[in-house]
């Protein structure tokens, strides 16, 4: 996730900003830049790479001089990570500077406009957009134009702004994307996160949403939409550097467990549009996906969970047939490839070995491959034919959260659309699961909201040697899921199984209190799974049940049952990963793991 960082004070911006941003660098980056006023115009240097190339270009920031200045860490999002889409970004005139972190969702549109006006672009990013936005409407007040420009702008966004004709000022604006506002003696700042500036300051303004901030040298004064000063007061921070890092969470897991529902509206929202599911980046006409025969869906560990559960939602939604493979069996096992056979490769990172021999394989035999990636320029964002960001930002812990939730976006996406084009689904259906997919993430919110009632259930279990995940259907593919987030970050054993199949050997090792998880959201399937519950019950187990809220027949099989808020029966492991997210996590966290980096684990896994 980018990072932002200003200053405007009695020191030199330059060393302020790359010290900055040296503390954001834990939020993943791929490019960075500064822009400092030198007095009498604006100065920029930008580059990919890491901060070590942007503190040699500016030696250090003594080649950029001045009292004022922002600055900005990018973690690619619209364009690869390159030079011209690092940040700062310039209006065409190099009077008006903008950093940005978020997304905005309607800069196509915006682009075009500004285009059709003379406006000439030099970067692929969306954020170039506001800067040229900014230059139309700015008239000599940077108050009213950016407030103007809020008014446009749709998405998320924490932005930097510098005016040449207001030097003794920087602004800054935020909505959907964290910024704070720090104050000291010697000058005052902005960031995207405070350990940015712990060193100069504790005292901080947590600005809120459509809040527009003007720092100068002595003061910060706030303001709203409608430009009315606002009172806020600041706190003073506790944290040490290091838990500020994680925003206050114990491990990067929890903070990246609660990112979930931004994560997940950030890779949905963009997608929606006026009842529409549009997704440019696919590249494929109607009849291009009316004649698709056969889709694999290849990846591996979590990525391949998800892959299961699109399986589900693919065959039940569109009605075309899927096959799931791993992708260290797909590359060596020679699968068929038919005219009308679509490849999509999962991958967070993009840079899984086994996942990248896959879809070159698949390239080989003439296959048309998506990716789903989360790593913008990675090698399977390259190779890939086409591909569907999901946008989570950086995963930092080792056990994928909000990566995995994200690429379930993407998957219902991708049903739904293909749904829709196919006939398969009625114009009154596919909005009531617009409609269900917009509610996601308030759902997962809430059931975040519980972490104290399964930390309280997890501590009971911190000597358990073996669990089991059972559930049919789409609820078992979220049992895969629950049972590697527990087994790799607890190193308690633990397996997944059809809940059908328990019987056809692993029920033999059911013993007296034995924890079993029953995953019971499915309706059709709910009567099925209870009598496997049944079973593993009259064998001992104890039996904790994650179903929907108003299946209370449960509680009368069940010792602990964990209700999901309803939502469409295919999108319910969206729900049900949380409640199980943190059961895993918390197991780590009571048995003092190292919860983060889990032994012999590896977050980017590029060997075979
Ligand atoms: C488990 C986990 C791994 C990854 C797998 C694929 O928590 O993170 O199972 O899902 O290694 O990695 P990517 O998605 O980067 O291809």
């Amino acid at each position: 996730m980018c990072g932002i960082v200003g200053y405007i004070g009695e020191s030199e911006a330059a060393p302020i900003l790359l010290e900055g941003l040296s503390k954001l660098e834990y939020r993943g980056y791929d490019s960075a830049g500064i822009a400092v006023y030198n007095g009498t115009a604006i100065e920029m240097i930008k580059s990919r790479g890491r901060l070590k190339v942007l503190n040699e270009l500016t030696h250090g920031g003594a080649s950029l001089p001045g009292r004022a200045g922002i600055g900005h860490t990018r973690w690619a999002t619209h364009g690869s990570p390159s030079d011209s889409n690092a940040h700062p970004h310039f209006n065409g005139d190099n009077s008006i500077v903008v950093v940005h972190n978020g997304i905005i969702e309607n800069y196509l549109k915006l682009k075009k406009k500004l285009e059709a006006k003379g406006y000439e672009f030099v970067s692929e990013t969306d954020t170039e957009v506001i800067a040229h936005l900014l230059d139309y409407y700015y008239d000599g007040n940077p108050l009213e134009a950016i407030a103007k420009i809020m008014y446009r702008v749709e998405g998320s966004y924490a932005l930097g702004i510098m005016f040449e004709d207001h030097p003794r000022e920087v602004y800054a604006v935020r909505k959907d994307s964290p910024l704070i506002v720090g104050k000291s003696e010697k000058g005052n700042f902005i960031a995207s996160d405070v350990p940015a500036i712990l060193k100069y300051t504790r005292d901080v303004y947590f600005m809120e949403n459509e809040e527009i901030v003007c720092l100068n040298k002595e003061d910060v004064t706030f303001y709203n939409i409608d430009e009315e000063v606002l009172v806020k007061t600041p706190v003073t921070i506790e944290w040490d550097i290091a838990a500020a890092e994680k925003g206050g969470y114990e491990f990067f897991m929890l903070k990246e467990m609660y990112e979930q529902p931004k994560a997940v509206s950030d890779t949905l929202m963009p997608r929606l549009k006026n009842g529409d599911i549009v997704i440019e980046e696919l590249q494929m006409t109607e009849e291009e996906i009316r004649d698709i025969r056969k889709i694999y869906l290849v990846a591996c560990g979590s990525a391949y969970h998800t892959a299961v559960t699109a399986k589900y939602v693919f065959e039940g939604l569109a009605r075309v047939p899927v096959e799931v493979d791993l992708a260290s069996e797909f590359r060596y096992r020679n699968p068929i490839f038919e005219p009308g056979t679509l490849v999509i490769i999962i991958s967070q990172s993009g840079e899984t070995a086994d996942s990248l021999a896959a879809l070159r394989e698949a390239q080989k035999h003439g296959c048309k491959v998506l990716g789903i990636v989360n790593v913008v320029g990675s090698s399977i964002a390259r190779e890939a034919d086409t591909v569907m960001y999901t946008w989570a930002g950086p995963e930092i812990a080792v056990a994928t959260t909000k990566a995995y939730s994200t690429q379930l976006i993407v998957h219902y996406l991708l049903a739904l659309k293909f749904a829709k084009v196919r006939g398969k689904v009625n114009d009154i259906k596919f909005r009531e699961m617009i409609e269900d997919l917009k509610r996601l993430p308030e759902q997962i919110e809430l059931l975040l909201a519980n972490k104290e009632k399964i930390q309280r259930f997890a501590n009971r279990y911190l000597a358990a040697e073996h669990v089991f995940f059972i559930g049919r259907g789409i609820d078992y593919a979220i049992s895969l899921e629950g049972s590697l987030k527990l087994k790799e970050i607890s190193y308690i054993h633990s397996e997944a199984y059809a809940a059908g199949e328990l019987k056809h050997g692993t029920i033999s090792l059911i013993e007296d209190g034995t924890l079993v998880t029953a995953v019971l959201t499915q309706d059709h399937l709910f009567k099925k799974t209870i009598s496997n519950v049944v079973e593993v019950k009259t064998r001992g187990a104890f039996v904790l049940a994650v179903a929907h809220a108003g299946n209370a027949e449960i509680e009368k099989t069940a010792d602990y049952v964990i209700y999901l808020p309803k939502t469409n029966e295919y999108f319910t492991n969206s729900l049900a990963v949380i409640p199980l997210q943190l059961f895993a996590y918390y197991v780590s966290l009571g048995k003092g793991l190292d919860v983060d980096k889990p032994r012999n684990l590896a977050k980017s896994v590029t060997v075979e």
